[in-house]
């Protein structure tokens, strides 16, 4: 990733910062719809995600945010994972970033499984997902992901031969 994006948790106080990254996201709709295509349908999904467990999001030197990452709330121990990079920023390892240090909280919130869903031929997201962890449980008529956190110790920290 740039070294001159980071990534850290946001909250309400951001909103306006993750709506003016939805609002010059192309295309909108890109995973089931999201990010909505109305400018208020897209204001009213950023309150909704803000209200959920965790919010990532990687920012510019200019303190722009390049992309978000969250966990819905769910069953105690489980959630779902979604990840939206602005067309600038992708593949430039900012999503896998993002997932990380989604990740990373996950686990130290003792949290077990995380699970995401995408069209299957989404291969920007397989593959970023797979890249980090998660392994394919269906393929049809979604493509529905999950990762273990618990069985992988370490998983975000750990180099070769640890
Ligand atoms: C999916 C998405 C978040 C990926 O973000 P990104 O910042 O470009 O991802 P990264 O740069 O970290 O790349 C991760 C991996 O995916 C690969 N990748 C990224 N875009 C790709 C593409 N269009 N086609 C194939 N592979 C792609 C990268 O090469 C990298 O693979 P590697 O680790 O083997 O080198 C971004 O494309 C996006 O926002 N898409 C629209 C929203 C969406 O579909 N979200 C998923 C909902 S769960």
């Amino acid at each position: 990733m740039d070294a001159e994006i980071h990534v850290r948790e946001v909250g309400p106080p951001q909103r306006d910062l993750l709506v003016a990254m939805y609002d010059r996201f192309d295309p909108p709709g890109a995973a089931f719809g999201l990010p909505p295509h109305s400018a208020e349908g897209r204001r009213r999904w950023v309150g909704r995600t803000l209200g959920q467990r965790v919010n990532m999001a990687a920012f510019s030197t200019d303190g722009e945010v390049v992309g978000h990452c969250f966990l819905t709330a769910g069953q105690p121990g489980s959630a779902e994972m979604a990840v939206f990079v602005h067309q600038d920023s992708r593949r430039m390892r900012v999503g896998t970033a993002l997932v990380q240090a989604t990740l990373a909280w996950g686990a130290a919130a003792e949290m077990r499984r995380v699970w995401a869903v995408t069209p299957p031929d989404n291969r920007a997201a397989l593959r970023l997902l797979m890249g980090c962890g998660f392994r394919l449980t269906r393929s049809d008529p979604e493509a529905e992901l999950e990762i273990d956190l618990a069985a992988t110790v370490n998983w975000c920290c750990a180099s070769p031969g640890t």
